[in-house]
């Protein structure tokens, strides 16, 4: 035996051995009986059936094996040995029932019998597992001489671009399905790559479309074909077919590729794509990986919808002659209280992240009348809610010579045929098919909810705050209650006419009840408030009054006053966040996954 560990084992072994005669007798409290003696020269082992370890154990009497077994296994015995292993070691045993009386005793007659038969077992599973090793062994070894070949073979496989099959017209993915009978030249990313032993299936994807690639002949004996893998960038030429009956991809076509090659090869082995994001990946691993999980299907599911949300909305604004504006984001007041301002040194002066681009929207009315704008709005939220970011895309309107009821009609009809624009679209509603198979898109006129009647339902309905009370007129719905009377109504619901106190400045009273607004919150199930608006103050003392009321200097508002000065009109506007408009359409579960790189509290990379 050439194992290292042989000796230390036999040395303590023996040394225990030697020093047993002396302690046996004080230990096991046998002296003189002469009915157990350690056989000369041979090691001892002692197994402690119940507090014994095999895996820590080392057969010192302090530290005994559990088993029999293992003792024996310990000193790494030759198998002459195997059917009499007393011959070899003097194994000592205590069984649990003896431990009070703290007895070790030679192996019985009985328990020697099991240990053979447990040797035995032993040896077979370990003969086994050697065959099976080698096996392997072998089985590697004639894969890599395999693979050397191969790879010697592919050195001599060269692949020609040859414009003598015909032109292969340079196209991108998503217009591939159009060109069926044509030869086309398509570069793009492997995103899926099958290969098998006369065919590689390759899903090329390029961020138009996916197109299924078909790789045969010498297209699979080369260099690059050996090395691919997935997320490396290819380039290809090839037939468009139609697929055969019965069998589906993207488009229902597939290339027969005639020539191709690697243009950028993606890493393999340990660093593979496929390895660094996993369904069980630890959420804060895929956030650092957002660049990278931005390449799977659902990320970019939700994208694209983003992209045709934002231009229905452009178009739908276009239609009514509402025209878009792009104010700044630096600014130095705030709209929505100084609570989640991001703060920071401009010049030597204090100025802020923009909150929402309301106040300038108002500014721009009396030149162009109704206005909107997409524009980033920053929140230095401090929850870390499924439905707060710290920067989102916020859609913002504002429109002028308008009543409150206007606003509401105009939210609506916006809503709505966004949704029915998205529905309409091939692209996008095969997505919301797909990501929220469940969406119905809402129904005409919302249901408008009191905010006074709000309250009442949460109480008749049992939806407490957060401390277990009921709500009073005044209260602020918190998030959780808010969600729950939403999830159960099931619809979209207006909720208007929030109290003065719980709202901004800015906020028109209502005439009927000047302790209430003309304000509204657009509610939807799983996510609660995706859209806030109101009639804003034209007033000029009632302005100033709301300033004093919430404690704000007038100078740095100027000009956001001299709108009440100018020429003032009646007029409203709302705000819509684009992240949680997308993640009621889109069924997901946090906003974080409707924004391309989301930032909360902590989090501003990548
Ligand atoms: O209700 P909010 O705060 O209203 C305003 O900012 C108004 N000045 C808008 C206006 O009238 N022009 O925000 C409007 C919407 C909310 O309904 C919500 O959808 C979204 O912006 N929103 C957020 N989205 C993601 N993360 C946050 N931290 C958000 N805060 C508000």
């Amino acid at each position: 035996m050439s194992d290292s560990t042989q000796p230390s084992v036999l040395d303590k072994a023996q040394d225990a051995a030697s020093k047993l005669a002396a302690t046996v007798a004080d230990k096991l409290n046998i002296s003189g009986s002469g009915d157990v003696q350690a056989k000369e020269g041979l090691p001892v082992l002692y197994i402690d059936e119940k507090a014994g370890s095999d895996s820590t154990g080392t057969g010192a009497e302090l530290s005994p094996f559990a088993t029999p077994l293992a003792a024996y296994q310990s000193i790494h015995p030759s198998p002459e040995s195997d059917a009499n292993p007393t011959g070899v070691v003097t194994f000592m045993v205590r069984k649990p029932d003896s431990v009070e009386r703290n007895e070790y005793v030679e192996l019985t007659a009985s328990a020697k019998k099991k240990l053979v038969k447990g040797i035995e077992l032993w040896r077979k599973k370990e003969a086994k597992l050697a065959q099976e090793g080698e096996r392997l062994a072998r089985e590697k070894k004639e894969q890599e001489e395999r693979d050397a070949k191969r790879r010697e073979e592919a050195k001599g496989v060269v692949l020609v671009d040859d414009s003598s099959k015909g032109e292969a017209k340079r196209t991108k993915l998503f217009s591939v399905p159009e060109l069926v009978g044509s030869r086309v030249r398509l570069q793009g990313w492997v995103h899926r790559l099958r290969p098998q032993k006369t065919n590689y299936f390759i899903v090329l994807r390029d961020g138009t479309a996916f197109v299924q690639c078909i790789l045969t002949g010498d297209c699979i004996r080369t260099i690059d074909a050996l090395d691919l893998t997935v997320e490396s960038t290819i380039e290809l030429t090839g037939m468009v077919n139609k697929v055969k009956e019965g069998q589906t991809a993207p488009g229902g076509v597939e290339i027969t590729v005639d020539w191709w090659k690697t243009v950028g090869l993606a890493a393999g082995g340990e660093d593979a794509f496929e390895g660094r994001l996993r369904a069980d990946t630890d959420p804060s691993i895929r956030a650092d990986l957002r660049h990278l999980e931005l390449r799977g299907e659902t990320a970019t599911s939700v994208m694209r919808v983003r992209a045709a949300l934002l231009r229905a909305f452009r178009e739908r604004f276009h239609a009514r002659r509402v025209t878009e504006v792009t104010p700044p984001c630096m600014v130095q007041t705030s709209v929505e209280g100084g609570s989640t301002l991001f703060e920071f040194d401009y010049y030597g002066a204090k100025a802020y992240l923009t909150q929402s681009s309301q106040l300038y929207l108002e500014t721009a009315l009396p030149s162009l009348g109704d206005v909107y704008c997409i524009q980033e709005s920053f929140r230095a939220e401090k929850s870390l809610t499924r439905r707060h970011l710290s920067e989102y895309t916020h859609l913002e309107a504002e429109l002028v010579f308008i009543e409150f009821k206007d606003l509401l009609d105009h939210i609506e009809g916006m809503i709505c045929e966004v949704v029915d624009m998205l529905l309409a679209d091939p692209v996008s509603s095969e997505i919301i098919k797909t990501l929220n198979p469940d969406f119905v898109p809402p129904q005409r006129p919302f249901m408008r909810l009191d905010y006074r009647d709000a309250i009442a339902y949460l109480n008749e309905h049992n939806i407490t705050k957060e401390d277990g009370s009921q709500h009073v007129i005044g209260d602020d719905i918190a998030e959780a209650a808010e969600r729950k009377m939403t999830d159960q109504i099931n619809r979209p619901i207006m909720l208007i006419h929030f109290p003065k106190l719980l709202k901004s400045f800015y906020m028109k009273a209502l005439d009927s009840a000047p302790d209430f607004t003309e304000s509204v919150d657009v509610l939807v199930p799983g996510v609660g408030e995706v859209v806030g608006g109101s009639m804003r103050i034209s007033d000029l003392q009632e302005l100033l009054a709301g300033y004093k009321r919430e404690g704000i200097p007038m100078e740095p508002y100027y000009w956001f006053t001299d709108q009440r000065k100018y020429g003032t009109t009646e007029h409203g506007g709302y705000g819509l966040g684009v992240e949680r408009f997308l993640a009621w359409l889109l069924a997901r579960y946090t906003v974080r996954e409707c924004s391309l790189y989301p930032r909360w509290m902590g989090r501003a990379t990548p």
